[in-house]
Parts: structure tokens; sequence; C-alpha cells
């Protein structure tokens, strides 16, 4: 078997990147570690940024995030009772899409079976071979027989426990990371959300996230210990915390149901450098992780797959490597402000256990100066919405 691009994992990175290649007319495989239903079966985070769904109608995938989208105007920020608004419209002139990671994989899926191109699904023991010369190749099993792939570049697009990173030779990486001393305890629900925007609220007892899927399904997150089990939260407990956390406006329009999804994931920092060793590219969360605050994750695997598409078909349309040379300067010059944005916002808004009086009275002080300057409300903003590509 022969392509051009091998990638490896078909989440949003690396469906997005075959879409966009495509497109250009470079061809692409993809293989993945698991099925089809378990990859569509993952609840992730819930709002695109316009960078993102411009992408997504550049690869004509973006008919249902047209028609089942909610475009959302602002959000809401709570800290200790009081809530304000975040009028991005106002702030950046720009607003951002709320509609499921989980769904613009399926619609990338969907598009990709339509277009005839290849996808193995539960590919077991991928590896990645030769690298660093100009014959890469791709290795795995599948219903117990060998398999092998030669092609031009392998884009590592496998998420953060992938085969793609850790095949980088030794000493080549460098990563810098930060994990955080609490998790998030998310819970899905047919029931109409509390508020027709999202709040991030700020409180004693934790942090707390009231987001949404559509009118009648509710996506609400607490902040939780990182040894916290799910069996541990009855749904009423949920209910009761999440109340606890809001502000009496919210607390008292949250309509409560049988949850129809309950997750802990924990919270981490993390950047390698670089994104290029001979022909292997890192993007997506192979290369970084974000804490969800500010629900960068998705929006930065597509930045950085924008990056690397246009680095791919400019080497395939004009022989130039130019494009390849930048590509890991340029996705992480972005990367590290997104990397700095949910840091700010996950600082801003989460109780540490080793916080002093004064390091809350600093969240305290940081919400009330957003209250009061339009322009500390607009930075917020700007990278809310996403920083230009
Ligand atoms: N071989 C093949 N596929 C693999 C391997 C492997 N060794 N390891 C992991 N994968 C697959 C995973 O099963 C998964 O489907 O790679 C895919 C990576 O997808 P994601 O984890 O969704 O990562 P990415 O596409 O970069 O998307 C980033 O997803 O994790 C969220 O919060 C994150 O929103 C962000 C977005
Ligand atoms: C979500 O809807 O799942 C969501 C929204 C915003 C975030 C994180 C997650 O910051």
């Amino acid at each position: 078997m022969r392509t051009q691009v091998a990638i490896i994992g078909s989440g949003p990175a690396g469906l997005l990147l075959g879409q966009l290649l495509h497109r250009a007319g470079v061809e692409s495989v993809i293989l993945e570690r698991r099925s089809k239903d378990y990859v569509l079966s993952r609840i992730r985070a819930g709002v695109l940024e316009q960078g993102t769904t411009d992408l997504l109608s550049k690869v004509g995938v973006d008919a249902r995030l047209k028609a089942e989208g909610l475009p959302h105007e602002g959000f809401a920020i709570g800290f200790a009772n009081r809530r304000q608004r975040i009028d991005l419209k106002d702030l950046t002139g720009q607003c951002v899409t709320v509609y499921g990671q989980t769904e613009v994989t399926r619609d990338l899926m969907a598009a990709r079976e339509a277009a005839g191109l290849t996808t193995v699904y539960e590919a077991e023991g991928v590896s990645l071979d030769a690298f660093d010369g100009a014959s890469p190749r791709v290795h795995w099993t599948k219903d117990g027989r060998a398999h092998d792939l030669a092609c031009d570049f392998i884009a590592g697009c496998d998420g953060f426990h992938g085969v793609s990173r850790a095949s980088a030779p030794a000493g080549a990486l460098e990563t810098f990371e930060r994990v955080y001393p609490f998790g998030w305890l998310g819970v899905l629900a047919d029931v109409p959300p509390c508020s027709h925007e999202l709040i991030y609220a700020g409180h004693d007892r934790g942090f707390a996230l009231c987001s949404m899927r559509s009118p009648t399904r509710s996506r609400y997150y607490i902040q939780c210990g990182s040894d916290e089990r799910v069996e541990n939260w009855s749904d009423d407990r949920f209910w009761d915390e999440l109340r606890h956390r809001l502000d009496p406006d919210a607390a008292a329009n949250v309509v409560t149901g049988p949850s129809i999804e309950k997750s802990i994931a924990p919270l981490r920092s993390f950047v390698a450098e670089p994104l290029r060793f001979g022909r292997l590219f890192l993007a997506g969360d192979a290369a970084h992780i974000v804490p969800p605050t500010g629900a960068k994750g998705l929006n930065l695997a597509a930045s950085d797959v924008h990056y690397l598409s246009e680095a791919l078909i400019e080497r395939y349309a004009d022989r130039s490597e130019a494009g390849l040379d930048a590509y890991s300067g340029r996705a992480l010059a972005r990367i590290w402000k997104s990397e700095r944005f949910s840091w700010w916002m996950t600082s801003l808004l989460h109780r540490f256990a080793d916080q002093n009086a004064f390091e809350r009275r600093m969240q305290e002080a940081e919400f009330i100066y957003l209250e009061e300057s339009r322009a500390a409300r607009t930075s917020l903003a700007e990278n809310y919405v996403g920083l230009p590509y």
C-alpha cells in the first residue's frame, strides 16, 4: 500500500487534515487504533472559533453545523454570586458556534467516506519507520495480519497518548507541562440549558461551567478532586453541587434530569517542541494539551492542521519545502498564545487547594477589573473568539 500522507489518528485533527489535503488533490490514508463507534462515543468540548468553522466550510463539511450549530455572541463569567457578560460581538465583531466536537468528528467521517478515502479503523500496534529519510513507512496489524504503508510524509494526529510523539528520536523533543491538582466532572443531560449563553463560574467550593449542545441538551461541569471517582457522584449530588456554585438566578433556572453521560477529565497544560522530525509532523493533542477552560483544544488542533495542510499542499504544488520548514514555528507561535489563555482562564476561575487569602483576592481583583475595564474584556474576548491565523 502506498499514499502521499499517512495520517495517524482519526480525531478532528487527522480528519480535518485529510479533507484539506483531499480538496487540493493530495492523497492520504488514516490509521486509527480504535473502532469508528468508539471514536464517536467520546464526549468532548463544544465551542468552535470562527477560524474553525471557516475551515469546515472550506472543506464543505458545514451543512449540519450551519443548521444545528448555535451562534453565541457572548458568554458570562460569575464570581462569588455575581455575574458579568462578555459581549464577544460588541468587543471583537466576532462570535463563536456551540456545536459538539463529537458532531464535528461525525460530519468529517461522513465526508471522508463519501469521498471514498481510506480510513483503517482498529489498526493495532501502529509503528512509524524511516521518517528521517525520504521514504517513511508505517506498519500495523489488523485481524492478526501485518500491514505496511509507504508514504512521503507522516502526520501524527494521534492525541496525547499516541505513538507519533513517542516515536521522536531520543533527545530531540523538549516538553513543557503543568498538571493541575483537580479535574472536571462533566454531565450531559436532556434538559434545557439554564441560560441561553455559557456561564463560567468561579466559586469558593470550586469552578462550575454551564454549557449546552442544543436547546434541549445541556452540558455541565464542576471542578472536582483529581482522585475523585465518578461512582461517588449520583445525579442528585451533582445537581446539588452545581446549584451551590452558581449565582442565584442561574441556580434557580437549572432544570435537572437523568444524566446520559458522566465522566471525569484531568486538567493539564502541555507543549512539545519541535513539531517536526524529518518527515514526521505532529498536530493537535499529539503536540499539546490545554485545560478545557476556554475550549481551545479542538480549535488549536484546527489551526495546526491549517498550517500543516498549507505546507504539504505547497510541497506538492511547487516542490518547495519552505512551508514544511516553517510549520513548527508557525504552529507553535499560536499554540503558546492559546496555552497562555487557557492557563490564565483556568487560574482565574478555579479553587486551588494551596491557595492563600491573598491569591483568592487576586482572583477577585481580576474579576472586578474585567467588570470595570473594556480593555480587559476585549483582551479576554479576542482570545475566546480565537486569535488570527
Ligand atoms: N495509532 C493509531 N491511532 C491512535 C493511536 C495509535 N497508536 N493512539 C491514539 N490514536 C487515535 C485515538 O484513538 C484518537 O481517535 O488518535 C486519535 C486522536 O484524536 P483526539 O484525541 O481527538 O486528538 P485530536 O484529533 O488532536 O483532537 C484534539 O480532541 O482530545 C480532544 O480536547 C482535545 O478538543 C481537542 C481535540
Ligand atoms: C463544553 O460544552 O463541553 C465546553 C464548553 C466550553 C468549555 C469547555 C467545554 O470551555
